[in-house]
C-alpha cells in the first residue's frame, strides 16, 4: 500500500495577510506540479482568502470549524463558508483547541462528519500529555480519543482522512518524540483504525507525526513505516525552514 505522503505547516495564530502571501509565493516559487508529497499550509481564518488566491501547488487548509452550518455561534466559521473559498482540508482536535477551547471527541466527530459532506479533508490531530505519557496511559489515551473521534464516520471517510499523532510534551518545547516513541504511536494508532474499521482502510490512512519537528529531524520520522508525514509549527512559519523541510521528504 503506497500512500502519498503530507507535510502541512500549522501557523495557529500568527501572520498577517501580508506575511501570508509572502510565504505562499516564496513556497510556491520552488514547487512544480509533480511532486512525490502533498505540501500545506493551515492558516488563521483571516489568512486563507489570501492564501487561496496565491497557491498553486501548495493545499491550504483551516485551522479550524464548527460543524454547524450556520446560525447563532458568534464567533464561528462554518464548513460551507470553508468550501466557498475553496478550502480543501481542516484541521480538528488540535490539543490546543482540546486544551483551551474545550474541543471533545465529540464534536472532533461531528466536525470531521461535516468536512466530508463538503469534500474537505479533516487532519484529526490526538495525543497524550507528558503526565500520560511517564504514567505509561499513551496507547489508552489515543484508542480512546480515535474511538470518540471517529465516532459515525465511514471507512471509506477514515481511509481518507488524516490523522497526526501529537505528542502535547512535544509541541512547541523542542523536545521532538524520539523516532521509536514517534513510530510506535503511529503504528498504534494504524492498529486501532484497523480494529475499529478493518485492515484496507488502516492501511490507507495517512498519519503524520507532529511536535517540533525541524528540518533536522523530519528525515528520521519519514523514515518510519507508519508515519506519511508531518504536521508543523513553529518551522513552519519562515520560508527558508519550510523550503529545507519540504527538500528533505524530496
Ligand atoms: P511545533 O512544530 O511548533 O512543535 O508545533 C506542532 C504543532 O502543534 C503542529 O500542529
Amino acid at each position: 500500500m503506497s500512500r502519498k505522503p503530507i507535510i502541512v505547516g500549522n501557523w495557529k495564530m500568527n501572520k498577517l495577510q501580508k506575511d501570508a502571501v509572502e510565504f505562499m509565493q516564496g513556497v510556491e516559487a520552488h514547487l512544480t506540479g509533480d511532486e512525490a508529497a502533498d505540501f500545506g499550509i493551515a492558516a488563521p481564518f483571516t489568512c486563507l482568502n489570501a492564501c487561496v488566491a496565491n497557491a498553486k501547488h501548495l493545499i491550504v487548509a483551516a485551522e479550524n470549524c464548527n460543524a454547524k452550518d450556520s446560525g447563532a455561534y458568534t464567533g464561528e466559521v462554518s464548513v460551507p463558508m470553508l468550501e466557498e473559498i475553496g478550502i480543501t482540508y481542516c484541521i480538528i482536535g488540535h490539543s490546543e483547541r482540546r486544551t483551551y477551547y474545550a474541543e471533545t471527541n465529540e464534536a472532533c466527530a461531528a466536525k470531521a462528519k461535516r468536512l466530508f459532506a463538503s469534500n474537505i479533508v479533516p487532519i484529526l490531530c490526538i495525543g497524550e500529555t507528558e503526565a500520560q505519557y511517564d504514567a505509561g496511559e499513551t496507547a489508552a489515551v489515543l484508542k480512546e480519543e480515535l474511538k470518540g473521534s471517529l465516532e459515525g464516520l465511514s471507512a471509506d471517510e477514515v481511509s481518507r482522512m488524516v490523522i497526526a499523532y501529537e505528542p502535547i510534551w512535544a509541541i512547541g518545547t523542542g523536545k521532538s518524540a524520539d523516532q521509536t516513541i514517534a513510530q510506535d504511536c503511529c503504528a498504534l494508532v494504524r492498529k486501532t483504525v484497523e480494529e475499529l474499521y478493518d485492515a484496507d482502510t488502516a492501511a490507507k490512512v495517512r498519519i503524520q507525526y507532529g511536535g517540533s519537528v525541524k528540518p533536522t529531524n523530519i528525515k528520521e520520522y519519514m523514515a518510519c513505516a507508519d508515519i506519511d508525514g508531518a504536521l508543523i509549527g513553529g518551522a513552519s512559519l519562515k520560508v527558508d525552514s519550510f523550503l529545507e523541510i519540504i527538500d528533505a521528504v524530496r
